[in-house]
């Protein structure tokens, strides 16, 4: 067994556990054999505390979780957006529960350091707290998400409480918020001018339900900042300026898969649908001349 004094033997099995704060940049290493190292929420929490900044991607598959996370992206979030980036719908409302569970379980069973967030999709827990357990169960069970997290102001603080009383980890969501794109009359920025205050006393409702963090969707700036002030659980930003605690994007946006114009926010490091797009034209010309296979990619008789 490895001397790693940070290395911890579950009391349930036989797998090992490590307590770690995270980096912010990949899993450390002891000696040859890298040790995952899990990030938990008590590490955010202490990141906050330490004004140390860190970023949140969206992962919807196996590779994308690996990458990331071997990347040391230290919370993945298995989002509905899942409806416009993985099932080609026009918003996330569509998105359902059977939908989302195989993206879920793809995504933590390939992550071996991230906290792995699972969203709960549009008419899965608005109906009553029960119905709104059950999803977050499935969730955590079928899918082995690590918490989930839902959208909704001071309506969610009863679900927010049953889920945290039965330990699962709730991570919100306010200002825009997709699942309600239709009742607020499209993608808008939210908590403008007199409605501030409304925003602030919504996150920190939230936080005193038991929410483990606060995902601020198209907020200005300063309120996010404002917000980020008052409450002592992180805030994580998309759309909301630089003075969150954490920030989170689509990878499918940061990573350049989309056509077409991208929102304001999204700021895109990678040119991915380029680069598919030339490999792919490649292969079909090498196909169509003859050129592959070649006899490096053949077997002999
Ligand atoms: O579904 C999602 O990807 C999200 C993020 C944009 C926060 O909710």
């Amino acid at each position: 067994m490895s001397t790693d004094a940070h290395e911890e033997q579950s009391p349930y099995g036989s797998g090992t556990r490590a307590q770690v704060p995270p980096t912010g940049v990949g899993a450390e290493t002891s000696g040859a054999t890298p040790t995952p190292r899990k990030v938990r929420i008590p590490h955010l929490h202490a990141m906050k505390a330490e004004g140390r900044r860190w970023a949140m991607l969206t992962a919807y598959d196996m590779y994308a979780a690996q990458i990331f996370d071997e990347a040391g992206i230290p919370v993945l979030l298995v989002g509905d957006s899942a409806g416009n980036n993985v099932y080609g719908y026009e918003t996330t409302v569509p998105v359902t529960l059977e939908e989302m569970i195989p993206l879920v379980r793809a995504v933590s069973s390939a992550a071996r350091r991230a906290l792995v967030v699972a969203d709960l999709p549009f008419g899965s827990y608005g109906g009553s707290v029960e119905q709104g357990f059950a999803s977050a169960v499935r969730l955590m069970k079928e899918g082995l998400a690590h918490a989930v997290k839902l959208e909704g102001g001071t309506a969610m603080v009863p679900l927010v409480t049953a889920l945290t009383d039965a330990g699962i980890p709730v991570m919100a969501h306010v200002g825009f918020t997709p699942q309600s794109e239709h009742q607020l009359g499209g993608y808008r920025v939210q908590g403008r001018g007199d409605a501030a205050d409304a925003l602030v006393d919504e996150a920190r409702a939230l936080q005193d339900a038991g929410a483990f963090a606060v995902v601020l969707e198209m907020v200005p700036a300063p309120v996010a900042a404002r917000v980020t002030e008052v409450l002592t659980i992180p805030t994580i930003g998309i759309g909301a300026g630089n003075g969150t605690d954490a920030q989170v994007l689509v990878w499918s946006d940061f990573a350049g898969l989309r056509s077409g114009k991208a929102p304001r926010f999204v700021k895109k490091y990678a040119d991915l649908r380029g680069t598919l797009l030339e490999a792919a034209r490649t292969y079909a010309a090498d196909v169509e001349s003859g050129a592959f296979p070649d006899t490096e990619h053949s077997f002999d008789s």
